[in-house]
């Protein structure tokens, strides 16, 4: 916990020179990458910067991601929130990735998929990961209402079938 608390206040110090990066997370602004892998995060976390593309928030615990979720990130291209513990999924959550194209959610627990929530602008979204994303029948039902396929995403892989 103190390691914690002193990164963070170190991170707060450093924000006001360099790019800040958020606690617990790796940034390379050379490879325009955020790295937040397996630190037991339950949000995404604030302060991702601007220039991100590759996103990836990955083995954690999160369960809900939502519009705020993803504010002004408008850079991000690819997003791979697998393995965490995502069941819920509110409509427009991508709305604001206005460069996505490849978003993973494998390996989560999706059991509410609300209408629209796969909705990004100018649909930009190509590639679609529910492998393992699935958690039962509700979810299944959901994805067929969510309009997913009048996006045209053109491959999305798993999930189709439910619990896969
Ligand atoms: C997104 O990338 C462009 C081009 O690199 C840059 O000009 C812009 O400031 C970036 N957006 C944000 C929110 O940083
Ligand atoms: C996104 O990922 C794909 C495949 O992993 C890669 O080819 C592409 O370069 C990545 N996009 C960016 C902006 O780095
Ligand atoms: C959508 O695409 C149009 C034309 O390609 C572009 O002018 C507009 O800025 C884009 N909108 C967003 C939100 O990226
Ligand atoms: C989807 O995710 C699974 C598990 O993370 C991975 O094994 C698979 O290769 C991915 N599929 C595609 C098409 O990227
Ligand atoms: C699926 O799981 C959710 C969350 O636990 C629950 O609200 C819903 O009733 C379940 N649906 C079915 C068909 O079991």
């Amino acid at each position: 916990m103190l390691d914690l608390t002193l990164r963070f206040v170190f991170c707060a110090l450093l924000g006001s020179v360099y790019a800040s990066c958020p606690p617990r997370c790796e940034c390379s602004e050379a490879a325009h990458t955020v790295k937040c892998v397996a630190k037991d995060l339950r949000s995404v976390p604030t302060g991702i910067p601007g220039y991100t593309r590759n996103l990836f928030i990955t083995g954690n615990q999160i369960s809900r991601i939502g519009p705020e979720s993803f504010k002004g990130l408008e850079n991000v291209t690819n997003l791979s929130l697998s393995n965490n513990r995502i069941s819920e999924v509110e409509s427009h959550t991508f709305s604001g990735l206005r460069s996505l194209r490849s978003l993973d959610l494998s390996n989560n627990q999706l059991a509410v998929i609300h209408p629209e929530a796969f909705t990004v602008q100018n649909q930009t979204l190509r590639e679609l990961n529910l492998s393992r994303a699935l958690y039962n029948h509700t979810s299944v039902m959901d994805l067929h209402s969510s309009r997913l396929y009048c996006l045209k995403v053109p491959e999305v892989s798993g999930g189709l079938f439910p619990y896969q």
